[in-house]
């Protein structure tokens, strides 16, 4: 038996030295001191020796279980550090690589151009009002005092749906909408979209955007009108621009003018930004006609107003200096990128 239990500790010497990572360890133990293992089968016979050398060889049996527990721990040490040692390696994280590339998007210029107009206004206490695109030809004509021959009321000018449907032509329905159903005071802008059936090219596009104002209440005069926009293009174009009103014709005005802002290029002087008159035109205005009042319920003795509407794009591309409106509308982020 002896020699028995000096052929196990040999061979589990042997075994553990070999063993190539923590689990074959774990299998050894179960080998030697398991239910049916190499040393408990040892054990077990333990019985059929003589008084004399039960003793002797229990204590050899136990000397033999402690050193191969003993070598098998230290090796279970050894091993699991290097364990460790590679799962590290296999999972570490190289924090000198460069980060990936992170693109911040922009606000697109025409959209530029919209916030700085309503921030300017809501500065002066205007509210922001929308109206649909899909409007009626009674918001979109009548009711603003349309003459029933005027030329932007033909099919060559506008997109109808059928007789009393159609996209609106420019934003001053919402004129009507908001007095509708408002009481003056009131004193709105509105941008959004607009059709009219033009040829694209570098000025015109069939789809463009307009941003409308509209101020109605008791005593509301022609010096209101001038005032407010002549603050607005201070604060858009800077102090030493000069602004200009000519008479001129809208059906939902009386008087009417349009505004013309002195070239901000050429100071004036004249220049290809121009057209060499100095002047650039960008806003049509008027006082409320009483018609207009009128068909909204608003009594023109009692109350008066004024109105403005003007073009965004073209003041987006005034602003940026960019010489063709399709480039607002391509959205190719080559060209929006550079704003
Ligand atoms: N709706 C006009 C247009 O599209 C612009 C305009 C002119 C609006 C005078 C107004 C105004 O409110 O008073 O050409």
């Amino acid at each position: 038996m002896q020699e028995k239990l000096e052929q196990l500790l040999a061979a589990a010497h042997e075994e553990v030295d070999a063993a190539l990572h923590s689990k074959a360890l774990q299998d050894l133990k179960v080998k030697y001191f398991g239910k049916k293992g190499h040393l408990t089968e040892v054990m077990k016979e333990m019985g059929k020796l003589s008084k004399e050398e039960r003793p002797k060889i229990g204590q050899l049996a136990n000397k033999v279980r402690t050193e191969i527990e003993a070598k098998i721990e230290d090796k279970h040490t050894e091993l699991s550090e290097r364990e460790l040692a590679e799962k590290l390696k296999a999972e570490a994280i190289d924090v000198t690589l460069p980060a990936k590339e992170f693109r911040r998007g922009g606000l697109h210029p025409s959209t530029q151009t919209l916030n700085t107009l309503i921030d300017i206004f809501i500065g002066m206490g205007y509210t922001v009002a929308e109206g649909p695109e899909v409007e009626t030809v009674k918001h979109n004509f009548d009711d603003l005092n349309s003459p029933i021959d005027h030329p932007s009321r033909s099919q060559s000018d506008t997109f109808y749906f059928n007789a009393e449907l159609l996209l609106r032509t420019h934003t001053s329905p919402v004129q009507i909408r908001t007095m509708l159903n408002n009481k003056p005071p009131i004193k709105i802008i509105s941008p959004g979209r607009a059709f009219r059936k033009d040829e694209i090219d570098a000025t015109h596009s069939p789809m463009f955007h307009q941003i409308e104002g509209l101020v109605v209440g008791e005593q509301v005069t022609m010096a209101d009108l001038k005032g407010t926009l002549n603050e607005f293009v201070r604060i858009l174009f800077g102090e030493e621009v000069k602004t200009k009103f000519r008479p001129h014709y809208f059906p939902f005005t009386e008087p009417s003018a349009e505004m013309d802002v002195s070239c901000y290029k050429c100071k004036g002087e004249g220049c290809k930004f121009c057209g060499n008159s100095g002047w650039i035109e960008i806003l049509g205005c008027g006082m409320v006609h009483p018609n207009v009042l009128n068909n909204c319920g608003i009594d023109p003795e009692k109350y008066t107003g004024f109105a403005f509407g003007m073009g965004l794009d073209r003041l987006t591309l005034l602003k940026y200096e960019i010489a063709d409106i399709r480039l607002l509308f391509e959205n190719d982020v080559r060209f929006l990128a550079q704003f």
